[in-house]
């Protein structure tokens, strides 16, 4: 695994090759741009190919998940938090072995790290770089700017008049306090919502009500000024599925790339955040494949967020269920991987003991969600094994010798 200089000396190679095929990006982009509207408005076709389910997922050795992914120049990591690795030393133990990377699940929201206008408490952050450092692993910082996990004193505090000033200090403290020790930041997430009607796509936040659609480039902007060795990351979910809402998602999100990209605003990889919905909504690698390359073709790297699996529609008996997690699992990252402008996979936790899912989408029978590459005994699941299988398969970035 390179150390952070050498994925942080990425941002300037990545700058210079975003600026050089701007320009033709933009136009080949529009193009794409009109078919793909002609496309999201037009009936889907039927998508009645079932997922062939399979139930082997040998892996050859033992070798942990971020060795797997760093043999191929990919790294790999997931979520967690301070009351997960600070008082689990277990889990903190299988953390540091399978991932190269950590992002903290809640710590950097606004709520968590601000208990009034005034206060930053970095506390808990403070433990999970050191853990970080201690381990050899790198650090991500999400989010910096979202709509959600606001402490209750924003609402009562940020108005039209103080917005710009607000969303300033908060990336120039919280980026400024990392700054040069941050692998990549989440500056904005989930800024898009093309359903809500806006001509642009946009979301409509506090965000957006305060300061208009140029809040998302006066972000970057300033994480730009504040930590420039760092990725500037833009992160969005519900890109994955080939369903007209996600289409109607995909293209909102390539309009806003576009815009970015022309006014030359600082963002160099988008995080696809990969939650993924086994039985529930229909594949087809075909259409995450074209999807990638898109972004690719603005010069943009890509990086897997936040991959997980809802298993609430899938059947009871635990080995059938954990089947169809890692089909899905190794079905999308076959196809991810295999654009080579994907740097990365980071899993939404790592460990069915701690998962968010359990709580917002938990099963009907009751029964406890297994949505990730380890069970709550720590122990490595098919979802695990499909993880390091599609690392295995990857084509490789580590340019011959
Ligand atoms: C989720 C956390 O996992 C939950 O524990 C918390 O209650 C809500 O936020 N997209 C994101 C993440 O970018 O920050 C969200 O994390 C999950 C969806």
């Amino acid at each position: 695994m390179r150390n952070n200089r050498g994925l942080l000396g990425r941002r300037s190679f990545l700058i210079g090759l975003g600026a050089g095929v701007t320009g033709l990006a933009v136009a080949v982009g529009a193009h794409q741009l009109q078919a793909r509207q002609k496309k999201a408005t037009s009936k889907p076709e039927p998508t009645d190919t079932p997922v062939q389910v399979r139930d082997n997922f040998q892996v050859t050795g033992d070798a942990p998940l971020k060795e797997r992914a760093a043999a191929k120049g990919l790294f790999f990591g997931a979520a967690s938090g301070f009351g997960q690795l600070s008082k689990d030393e277990a889990f903190a133990t299988e953390f540091a072995r399978e991932s190269a990377v950590l992002v903290a699940e809640s710590d950097m929201k606004w709520k968590n790290l601000r208990p009034d206008p005034e206060t930053f408490n970095f506390k808990r952050l403070d433990w999970l770089y050191d853990f970080t450092q201690r381990q050899k692993m790198l650090f991500r910082g999400h989010p910096l700017i979202w709509h959600k996990s606001m402490p209750e004193w924003f609402e009562e505090t940020v108005t039209e008049k103080n917005a710009e000033a607000v969303l300033t200090e908060h990336i120039q403290r919280v980026a400024g306090y990392y700054a040069g020790k941050v692998h990549s930041w989440d500056v904005v997430n989930e800024a898009i919502m093309p359903s809500q009607g806006r001509q642009d796509g946009l979301r409509k936040t506090p965000w957006l009500k305060f300061l208009g659609a140029d809040y998302i480039d006066l972000a970057f902007r300033v994480a730009a000024e504040t930590d420039p060795k760092a990725l500037l990351v833009y992160n969005e979910n519900r890109l994955d599925y080939d369903t007209p809402e996600m289409e109607q998602r995909r293209t909102g999100l390539l309009k806003l790339l576009e815009r970015l990209k022309s006014k030359g605003t600082p963002v160099q990889v988008l995080g696809v955040q990969g939650h993924l919905f086994p039985g529930e909504l229909p594949f087809k690698p075909e259409v995450l494949r074209k999807f990638l390359a898109e972004v690719a073709a603005m010069g943009l790297k890509i990086m897997i967020t936040e991959m997980d699996a809802t298993d609430r529609n899938l059947p009871g008996d635990v080995v059938q269920r954990d089947n169809m997690v890692a089909t899905a699992y190794e079905d999308y990252l076959s196809a991810a991987l295999d654009e080579p402008a994907v740097m990365g996979v980071m899993t939404w936790g790592l460990s069915d003991r701690y998962t968010w899912i359990a709580g917002f989408r938990p099963r009907d029978d009751g029964e406890p969600v297994r949505p990730l590459p380890l069970d709550k005994d720590l122990n490595r699941k098919r979802a695990w094994q499909a993880i390091a299988r599609a690392f295995d398969s990857a084509p490789s970035r580590i340019p011959p010798s």
